[in-house]
Formats: C-alpha cells, structure tokens, sequence
C-alpha cells in the first residue's frame, strides 16, 4: 500500500507500478513540475537567450537569468556567484583547471579517500601535469573525515583543499564549516563537492564559507544535463576561462579578445537552457516539499532499515551509522554485481560496483559493494521488498556465502 506523501508527484511509478527505486544517489527521479517547465521552455519560447533582438529571445533570456538568481538564493549565492555548466563533474574539473595554472611542484593539494572521482581525477592528474603533491586526510576507521584529521593532515605547502560534503558510498556528512574555517586559517582554498550533499541537506554558500562548491541537477529531482559552479565573487573574478567562443566575450579583435564579466565568461556557446529551467523548478519543487520533511522522511526510513536488517547473516555493512538513507553492503562471498542481477528480477533498482569512489572499496579491502539509496519516494514497503530480496539472494548463493 502507497501512503507515501510525495510518489505521486513522479510519474515513472505510472509505468513502471512496481518499481522500487534504490538508487537515487546515481540520480533522483524527476517530478511531472520539473518536466512541464522543460516542455513550456520548447513549446512556447524555445529560442535563443543572449543573442536575439527580439521579443522571444527576451522571454528565454529573462527566464533563463530569473532561474539563475533562484538557484542562487537556494544556496545563499549572488546571482553572478552561480555558472552553470554540464553537470558538477564539468564545475569541478573546469575549478581543478583554473586553480591548477597557479599550482607548482612546490604546492600539495589536499583530498579525501571518499572522493567521487570527479571530485578526485582532476587533482590527481595535476601530480604529473604540474607536479604538485597530492595529500590525503586519514578516515577513521569507519570511513569518516574528522575535522581533527584534516588539521593533522594540513601541511605548509598545502593550497588546495578538495572535499566531499556527503559520501556518495557512505552518507556521512562531512563537518565543513569548521574544516573551511581552520583551512582559510592557513590560507588554503577549500572546493567542495556537494553533488550528493544538495538532494538531503540545505545549502548555505555564504554559511559555510566555502571558497567553490559543485553540484549537478540530476541528483536534486532536476534534469541531467545542468550542473552548477559556485564560486566566491571576489575569487571567481580572477579566474579566466577553461573554454572560449560565443557569448563569452565582450570584444574581438585579431590577436585579443576582452572577457564578459562574471559568470558569462565561463559559459561558452548556447547553454542548456531548457536544464536550467528545469533546475530551477527542481529547486521550488524541494522549497515545497522542505529540507527537514525530506531529512525526517530519510532517517525514518534508515531507522527502519537497520531495524529490519538485525539479524540477518552473512552481511557485511559499511555504513551503520550513515547520516543520509544510504546502505552500502555486501553478502559475503558474493560479488555485489551477480546479487545485484537477482535484486533486478525483483524490480529493485540499486547500485553496485564502485560508486564512482573506488578509493572507497580499497579503504574497505572489497571490490566495490551494493548500495540502495532513498528519497522523499521511498516507503517502508520498499525496505520489506529489499529485505525479503536479501534473503531470496542469501538462500539462491547459500553454498558459497562466508562468514
Ligand atoms: N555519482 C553517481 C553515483 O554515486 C553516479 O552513483
């Protein structure tokens, strides 16, 4: 039975009724709202912004900026703080870019084991392009990053800091203000990576202090397609652009060009436009249904969960104490993709493998693991069919599970 608040909003369970979503982490399901301002975009004023002297084009544009400022105020950023791009791999990669023109072989940047790649790769391939150091703050033995680790971690020649708001493996929220505090202490820029932080928890840019902050719209009941970087103003302005072309630029003459101000300058070409204006009716979508409903509904969910897991054998769980609805485990003995195939037969839709995160799997010496990850769409129903799945897998691979 369906007594959940917020399933009717997503029309997919109009298709697919039996559809137990678990992995929302990959990316949340998007509400009819969210669509409809995609398909008004197309159907009514699908042009052109920026560039057309007529009156359609005015429509796009002023639509386009007014969801600009949106996604802004939901973060506590100025409009002209906020450059949208492809998704928050795109925002970090083209900040790890930026930044990394000033880096040294004398400089180190210090990241996390529980990095997404994307918030990952792009420093690391620094360590042979620009032959700085990269540093990595000691987890506990749980998984988490503590603000004591990240100090002991910090050394002089430390410029970068680039961290994870929530694991995407582990849900655990990551304590930033206080991090973003000691590392601006020591004259460190700290990035951070809130792709998975932005669908559970409210955002303050100004709150936290963070110096650049990513994050994609896919995860936040918005399209794929559009994500975001934030970056402070005053930081944002001395940055010149990954990519150059159309709109971009203010003058052109043979040899020079004279750069828009910011953030026009770092959105070379036509943007996604219809995206943005999806994200920013994600963005009212989450307004009206609130942050503390949707973080109630989680911890709700997750107390349920670990309730129904007692007991059961052979489990391995990597995050008992998550502080969002994710369960990373695995049955022991099985590899999590062959349990992941019988969980499919049984439309349950879940994660496993390495998240994106392998240095996550090589902390917890597994090849990767199962993750189910919910939101405000999930029901306790779903768990019982997780749970009954879990024993259906315990009983089909009996001969070959482990302690
Ligand atoms: N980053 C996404 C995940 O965690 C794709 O699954």
């Amino acid at each position: 039975m369906n007594t959940n608040p917020y399933k009717h909003y997503f029309p997919i369970f109009t298709k697919h009724p039996d559809l137990v979503y678990l992995d929302s982490s990959a990316s949340s399901l998007k509400p009819q709202v969210v669509l409809d301002k995609m398909n008004e975009y197309y159907t009514e004023y699908g042009v052109n912004i920026h560039r057309g002297v007529y009156s359609l084009s005015y429509q796009a544009t002023e639509a386009y900026e007014a969801a600009r400022g949106n996604i802004a105020s939901f973060i506590g950023a100025k409009a002209h703080e906020v450059v949208f791009t492809g998704n928050a791999t795109e925002s970090l990669n083209m900040i790890a870019t930026m930044l990394g023109r000033n880096l040294t072989s004398k400089d180190a940047v210090l990241t996390t084991q529980l990095e997404h790649h994307s918030s990952l790769l792009p420093w690391q391939r620094m360590i042979h392009e620009k032959g700085i150091r990269l540093d990595y703050v000691p987890l506990t033995a749980s998984g988490r990053i503590t603000v004591e680790n990240v100090k002991s971690a910090i050394t002089s020649e430390t410029k970068i800091l680039a961290i994870t708001y929530v694991s995407n493996v582990l849900g655990y929220i990551t304590p930033l203000k206080e991090i973003i505090q000691f590392a601006h202490e020591h004259n460190i820029l700290v990035v951070v990576d809130a792709a998975q932080a932005i669908a559970h928890l409210p955002i303050d840019v100004k709150d936290l202090d963070c110096d650049f902050l990513a994050f994609s719209g896919h995860k936040m009941f918005g399209p794929t397609g559009v994500g975001v970087l934030y970056g402070k103003e005053s930081l944002l302005k001395t940055c010149s652009p990954v990519e150059v072309g159309g709109d971009m630029n203010d003058d052109v003459d043979l040899y020079e060009m004279v750069v828009r101000p910011i953030p026009y300058r770092f959105e070379a070409g036509t943007p996604m436009i219809a995206e943005v204006l999806g994200l920013s009716q994600a963005v009212d979508f989450i307004r009206s249904i609130t942050y503390p409903a949707i973080m109630a509904h989680e911890k709700e969910l997750l107390t349920y969960l670990h309730d129904k897991l007692k007991g059961i054998p052979h489990l391995t769980i990597y995050n008992s104490t998550a502080d969002i609805a994710i369960l990373s485990f695995n049955f022991n003995g099985i590899h999590p993709h062959d349990a992941a195939t019988l969980f499919d037969t049984r439309h349950i839709a879940l994660r496993a493998g390495y998240h994106c995160s392998q240095l996550v799997a090589r902390f917890f010496h597994c090849y990767g693991s199962l993750r189910a990850s919910f939101h405000i769409y999930n029901t306790k129903d779903d768990i019982d069919q997780l749970i009954c799945a879990i024993k259906e897998t315990l009983e089909f691979f009996k001969s070959y599970l482990e302690d």
